[in-house]
């Protein structure tokens, strides 16, 4: 099958440093399908051979495993070109559309790794020049607006242009091997779904914990905060994978349609709720794995006195007949003591004990990253004595030791995928809109009270009212537990 894959921003952070390896990663495990061409669009001036120098220097700095040597990367180079455009242009989309029509590749994949404002005008631009054929697709990049209103209006702008099916929001999350593990955790296993209910499972709790600060992106992230940035579209997207109903069929809108069910049943927020289930915090200076660290107010490009929020946790519910009552806990933060994201499924404890101590209740944690595994507490007798107190143990999963050689990074999956079509792993204009739904009165809350986010120290696991937040239906966060 041949393939365009075109990457507007073709110069940007996102397609030198995570879209380009990928793409070399997929070429490297002979999973590109041959006679594809990849075109780079931005603003200056280059040639295809100064396109290529640019992307080998850049590639000096990508993680070693995935650094190709001399000889992997003159022929991965001769996949890449590079086409000047101002995407205001009508004429320069003719261009593109020429380029295109040289191969008349079966497929053609645009890819706008562009600032979202972009994405109407390259949409509409698209459509004018006639580049929107059955054989296109369009693969829009997070941030997917700012609010719900800026969020339709870019879904108006593609569909304006494209059919559902052609537009593409990714999510990287989805790409992750251990995300789509949830799925066959769930839904490939027959084990744990008849516990997977309100009548076992006490409480739920998703963290995606960063070790890392804003780095240089501090203009973007303060315009964004954590809400945006994680919970918005991460944090929910994992929800529903974990609450959702089992699908009729792998097919993506089988699954789609589960997920939004779950969006749509989540407790809205009020005011009032905002004030006593969230909690925002902004890192203050501190010591992350040993080194020292600023202030997020002290990174570059961060605006002074800024109450952007750089952490987040909730507490909310799910309003259907499975979860009812069951507190699902959401945690997302920059510069805390590590990384680590994971979820835990907390169970009831035994209905009726008749061994001393038994209050531990039993914990599946499903660990995302940087490990990708699953660890299940249990209680056990050591079998010493007579009436003794039960031990904890686990039964420990890692899935990267399991399957060391298949394993495939998120946006090499989701980028195959995108030019296979293949949809499940993207996700769909209304799901993204009722996360923007759900969102949106938090933002609202925020934007009208004064006290802004509570400091925390860098390298802790943020302000200490996320504590009291679970605390408060008795329940702990895992490294507390
Ligand atoms: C991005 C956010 O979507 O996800 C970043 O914009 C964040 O702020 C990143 O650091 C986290 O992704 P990962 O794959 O490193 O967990």
């Amino acid at each position: 099958m041949s393939f365009d894959l075109v990457f507007f921003g073709g110069t940007g952070d996102l397609t030198w440093r995570k879209l380009l390896p990928a793409l070399f990663q997929a070429w490297r495990h002979h999973k590109l399908p041959a006679g594809g061409r990849i075109l780079a669009v931005a603003r200056d001036e280059r040639s295809d051979d100064e396109y290529r120098a640019f992307v080998r220097e850049r590639f000096a700095t990508v993680d070693s495993s995935k650094r190709p040597n001399e000889a992997e990367f003159d022929e991965f180079a001769q996949l890449l070109h590079y086409r000047r455009m101002d995407l205001s242009r009508a004429d320069d989309y003719a261009g593109l559309k020429s380029w295109l029509a040289e191969r008349a590749a079966d497929t053609a994949v645009m890819y706008l790794a562009t600032a979202p404002h972009l994405f109407p005008v390259i949409c509409e631009q698209l459509g004018a020049a006639g580049i929107a054929g059955p054989n296109v697709r369009i693969v829009l990049e997070k941030p997917l607006g700012h609010d719900l209103a800026s969020a339709q209006e870019i879904n108006r702008a593609v569909r304006s242009v494209f059919d559902e099916r052609q537009a593409l929001r990714i999510d990287h999350y989805l790409g992750k091997p251990a995300v789509q593990n949830l799925m066959a955790l769930r839904f490939g296993n027959a084990l744990f779904e008849p516990l997977w209910r309100r009548e076992w499972i006490a409480n739920i709790q998703i963290t995606l914990a960063e070790s890392l600060g804003v780095g240089t992106r501090g203009d973007y992230y303060d315009r964004s905060g954590a809400l945006r940035d994680m919970i918005q579209n991460h944090a929910l997207q994992l929800l529903t994978m974990i609450a959702m109903e089992p699908p009729s069929s792998s097919d993506a809108d089988a699954i789609r349609d589960e997920k939004l069910k779950v969006l749509r049943s989540l407790k809205p927020f009020t005011p009032e709720t905002v004030a006593s289930d969230v909690v925002r915090g902004q890192y203050r200076a501190g010591s992350v794995e040993g080194q020292a660290v600023p202030a997020y107010l002290d990174e570059v490009k961060v605006p002074a006195g800024s109450r952007c929020e750089t952490f987040v946790a909730l507490r909310t519910e799910i309003r259907n007949w499975r979860w009812a009552g069951v507190p699902f806990y959401l945690r997302t933060g920059k510069r805390l003591a590590e990384q680590d994201s994971h979820i835990v499924v907390n169970f009831r404890e035994v209905p009726h004990p008749i061994f001393p101590g038994t209050r531990r209740a039993n914990r599946l944690v499903i660990k995302l990253q940087p490990e990708d595994g699953l660890e299940l507490h249990l209680l056990a007798a050591k079998g010493g004595s007579i009436n003794e107190v039960l031990s904890p143990v686990s039964l420990d999963l890692d899935f990267d030791e399991a399957f060391p050689s298949e394993r495939v990074g998120a946006y090499e999956r989701l980028l195959l995928d995108a030019i296979a079509g293949r949809l499940n792993l993207f996700v769909r204009s209304d799901e993204q809109e009722q996360a923007w739904r759900w969102v949106e009165p938090v933002l609202d809350a925020w934007a009208s009270d004064p006290t802004g986010p509570r400091p925390y120290a860098a390298g802790g696991w943020g302000p200490a009212a996320a504590s009291a937040l679970v605390a408060r239906d008795g329940c702990a966060w895992s490294e507390e537990q």
